[in-house]
């Protein structure tokens, strides 16, 4: 079957640079065209110049001796790497022959940057689609996703409704047209981050500290980026992966299910594809540290820089970088460093999921409901935030066998509830069960290109 649009193989994901002559160059013709479906060649972590998109947080930012790098997502093609699942599962389905433009309708269960890339990639590809998400989301993702000509069916609540969105997307099932881009429960999402995000963290690393990673760190929504971890660990299995949950939705932590303000973390739940073997540490960033810290670092940098002594504007270079789950992220990468007395030799790796583009209406939230501080306020809000927190009773340490057999169990609950089998659930408990998934990608490649040239 030749799919209506061409897109690129895992493999060129990772290495835009091995793509055949004509599609490089109707790639590189497309990055002044949003909507030209070639951009779908621009699905990488890489810049024109073949290195990977990061940046090294600046040490009198962080407080810390490790190296702290933040993969900087905002440049993939809809404005997250949230494309990357959203196009391999639409891609594995239309090669396994169950998905093509004209017979079905995609759907994107999502809290936003799921169901953006979805609209997007379903858009570039020729298909209609409708992103089933919560209500009380930024303003800027519906905004997206309407553009992109995505369809918006709105449930109840936010971000820590997930599972209303999920039981809305059962009544879609119904209609075989309807094919839904699974992100919580299909493997391509697993797929994408292990290879692709997983290896671009590797490559990252290889040029600080002593060029491995010690610990790498992302708050789960779908728990798709948690799989770079799996290949982090492949390469250096001394590296731990931290898992970082809202405070507010400690649901890893000790089956806490509440409401939170940090937008595509923290569902409620233990999501399908989350390879829960392969996560060490879970802990907890209380959400407003998030939503205040992207507002120090976004709107506040001249008064940051001075209380820091700062004067090479190097904070300037990471103006429009995060968005809140971002900032999330790099304090609990910070704070994991000095948990771990990480020093100078060491890396630790995480991600900024999406940009602050998709959060200017939040900030105004934030001064609206907090006001905001004079310069001492904001610079006792700065130590609270980025000198504060991670103690140890922030920080769970889920490698003893009861923790797994905890994190199975909520697994379990939510999944058996939607259809899946005991034993599939069971053969999740094997890491044998991940390695094979992963080693698929040689064979979709293959299939992908095959299906190119006919
Ligand atoms: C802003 C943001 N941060 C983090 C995540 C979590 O990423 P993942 O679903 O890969 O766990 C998401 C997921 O949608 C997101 O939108």
């Amino acid at each position: 079957m030749k799919p209506l649009i061409p897109g690129p193989t895992y493999h060129e994901m990772l290495h835009p640079e091995t793509l055949p002559e004509p599609f490089r160059a109707r790639a590189a013709a497309a990055l002044t065209n949003e909507l030209d479906p070639a951009n779908l060649f621009n699905i990488t972590w890489r810049k024109p110049d073949g290195g990977i998109r990061y940046v090294v947080l600046p040490k009198e930012l962080t407080g810390v001796e490790a190296n702290i790098l933040v993969l900087t997502a905002r440049w993939f093609p809809s404005g997250s790497h949230k494309v990357g699942p959203a196009y391999s599962t639409l891609m594995e389905g239309e090669l396994a022959g169950e998905i093509s433009p004209g017979a079905n309708v995609i759907i994107g269960p999502s809290t936003g940057n799921f169901g953006i890339g979805t609209a997007y990639v379903a858009h570039l590809k020729g298909y209609s689609a409708v992103v089933i998400m919560p209500e009380q989301m930024s303003a800027e993702r519906y905004q997206r996703i309407r553009q992109y000509g995505g369809e918006l069916d709105l449930t109840p609540g936010s971000e820590s409704d997930v599972i209303l969105v999920l039981e809305r997307t059962e009544a879609y099932k119904k209609d075989p047209r309807n094919k839904i881009l699974a992100q919580f429960e299909l493997l391509p999402n697993y797929r994408f981050h292990r290879y692709v995000t997983g290896r671009s963290a590797l490559e990252a690393a290889q040029a600080h500290g002593n060029g491995h990673v010690a610990a790498f760190v992302a708050a789960p929504g779908s728990a798709g980026t948690l799989a770079a971890g799996d290949e982090i660990k492949a390469r250096f299995p001394d590296a731990v992966v931290c898992a970082l949950e809202p405070k507010e939705c400690s649901t890893l932590f000790n089956c806490g299910r509440g409401t939170h303000r940090i937008e595509g973390i923290g569902d409620k739940m233990v999501t399908l594809i989350h390879n829960v073997l392969t996560t060490d540490y879970v802990e907890l960033i209380h959400d407003d540290d998030c939503v205040m810290g992207l507002d120090l670092l976004e709107c506040r940098q001249p008064l940051v820089e001075r209380t820091l002594g700062i004067s090479d504007g190097s904070l300037g270079g990471l103006r429009g970088l995060f968005g809140i789950s971002g900032i999330c992220n790099i304090l609990g990468a910070v704070r994991m460093a000095r948990f771990l007395g990480l020093g100078p030799d060491d890396n630790v790796v995480t991600i900024a999921t999406d940009g602050f583009d998709r959060y200017p209406s939040v900030l105004a939230n934030l001064a609206e409901r907090a006001g905001t501080p004079d310069d001492a306020g904001l610079n006792s809000r700065f130590e609270k935030i980025f000198r504060g927190g991670g103690d140890a009773a922030e920080i769970l340490d889920v490698r003893p066998r009861e923790q797994k057999d905890r994190l199975f169990g909520y697994k379990e609950e939510v999944w058996t509830a939607f259809h899946y089998s005991r034993p599939y659930l069971e053969s999740m408990k094997s890491q044998s069960f991940w390695d094979a998934e992963y080693d698929r990608v040689g064979a979709i490649d293959a299939a992908l290109a095959r299906a190119r040239h006919e």
